[in-house]
C-alpha cells in the first residue's frame, strides 16, 4: 500500500497518517525506508496498533534487538520479551540525547510505541543532530571538534548487578572492555566507570557531522558526571547555548494511543517533557535497521 505522508512540523520530518483504514503491515516497505533515510524519523498514526502489531512491524524492518544491558535507567519488560521495554520509570523531563551514547555499542535505531498517552504533557521531543551541528556557533563547533566528552559513573554493587544483568564481575569486565569503558573495581565491590567519546559523530545516512551524545541529560541530572576529556569544565554558558539552540529546532510528539515512532539514533536526539499521569505507557525497542543503512 502506498504511503501517504505529511509534514509533522516546520522543522523537519514526516508523519504517516492512516486515512484509508489499512493495516500498518501493508504499508510499502521501500517507501518507509526512503522516508526514514531522508528525514531521520517517522511517526505512524491512526493505525489499529497493539503491542503484537508493534512487535511484528518492528521485526519486519529491524534486526539485532538489544536487551539494554549496560543501560542506566530502570525499564520493565513487556509481554515477556526482553527487547520490548518501557521507557524509564520516573516522570521528570529528560533532555535531548542519543540513546546509550555513554558506551560504544549503541542501538542504530529506536522504535517507540504509545500504549497509553499521558492525559497531559509527557510529549517526546526530537531534534535533528545534523541541523544542531550546522547551527552551532563557530566557537562551539571548534570546541566540540577539539575536545571529547568524558563520562564518569560510580555504581554500587546492587546497581551494577541490575545494569549489567549479572552478579559476576568478570562478565562486567568483558562488557566494559568491549564497550571501551574504563573499569575500576573498588574494595567494597562498587565500580567506577569512565568513557570518552566525541560529541560530534557521523550520521549513518549521508555521513554528515551530527551533534549527538548524552551530554545534556547527564549534566542536567548529575552535574559532575561529565566534563571534557582534558578534565576542563563544560560550563553553564556552553550548556545554555546548546539548550537554547535545541529548543528552537525541537519537534514535539503529543502521543496518541497506538502511535509508532521510528528514530535514526545516529542522527536524531530524543528526550521528553515532564508529566504527572501514572498511566503514561510508552514502550521502546533498541535495534539496527534490517536494510542497507
Ligand atoms: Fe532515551
Amino acid at each position: 500500500m502506498k504511503v501517504n505522508t505529511q509534514l509533522l512540523s516546520e522543522n523537519f520530518s514526516q508523519q504517516i497518517i492512516n486515512r484509508d483504514n489499512i493495516n500498518i503491515l501493508d504499508l510499502d516497505r521501500e517507501e518507509i525506508i526512503n522516508q526514514f533515510k531522508s528525514y531521520g524519523f517517522l511517526l505512524f498514526r491512526g493505525f489499529e496498533n497493539s503491542v503484537d502489531t508493534f512487535t511484528e512491524f518492528t521485526n519486519s524492518l529491524s534486526k539485532d534487538f538489544m536487551d539494554y544491558t549496560g543501560g542506566v535507567f530502570n525499564r520493565r519488560i513487556i509481554n515477556g520479551n526482553a527487547t520490548i521495554l518501557t521507557v524509564n520509570d520516573f516522570k521528570d523531563e529528560i533532555k535531548l540525547h542519543g540513546e546509550m551514547y555513554y558506551q560504544k555499542d549503541i542501538p542504530l535505531m529506536l522504535w517507540f510505541f504509545c500504549a497509553h498517552p499521558a492525559s497531559e504533557d509527557g510529549e517526546t521531543i526530537l531534534c535533528d543532530g545534523r541541523q544542531l551541528f550546522n547551527e552551532l556557533s563557530s566557537p562551539l563547533k571548534e570546541l566540540f571538534r577539539n575536545k571529547k566528552l568524558k563520562f564518569l559513573g560510580h555504581l554500587d554493587k546492587e546497581r551494577w548487578q541490575t545494569q549489567y544483568k549479572t552478579d559476576d564481575l568478570r562478565v562486567v569486565e568483558q562488557t566494559c572492555k568491549s564497550n571501551n569503558l574504563l573499569l575500576q573495581i573498588n574494595e567494597d565491590e562498587s565500580i567506577d566507570l569512565q568513557f570518552i567519546s566525541p560529541a560530534i559523530h557521523s550520521s549513518r545516512c549521508g555521513k554528515y557531522p551530527t551533534f549527538i551524545n548524552s551530554l545534556l541529560p547527564a549534566i542536567h541530572r548529575y552535574k559532575n558526571v561529565v566534563c571534557f576529556d582534558d578534565d576542563s569544565e563544560i560550563t553553564d554558558d556552553i550548556v545554555s547555548e546548546l539548550n537554547e539552540l535545541a529548543d528552537r529546532i525541537t519537534t514535539e510528539i503529543s502521543w496518541k494511543k497506538g502511535d509508532i515512532l521510528m528514530v535514526d539514533n545516529t542522527r536524531i536526539m530524543h528526550g521528553r517533557r515532564a508529566f504527572s499521569d501514572n498511566q503514561r505507557e510508552i514502550y521502546l525497542r533498541l535495534c539496527s535497521p534490517a536494510f542497507p543503512f
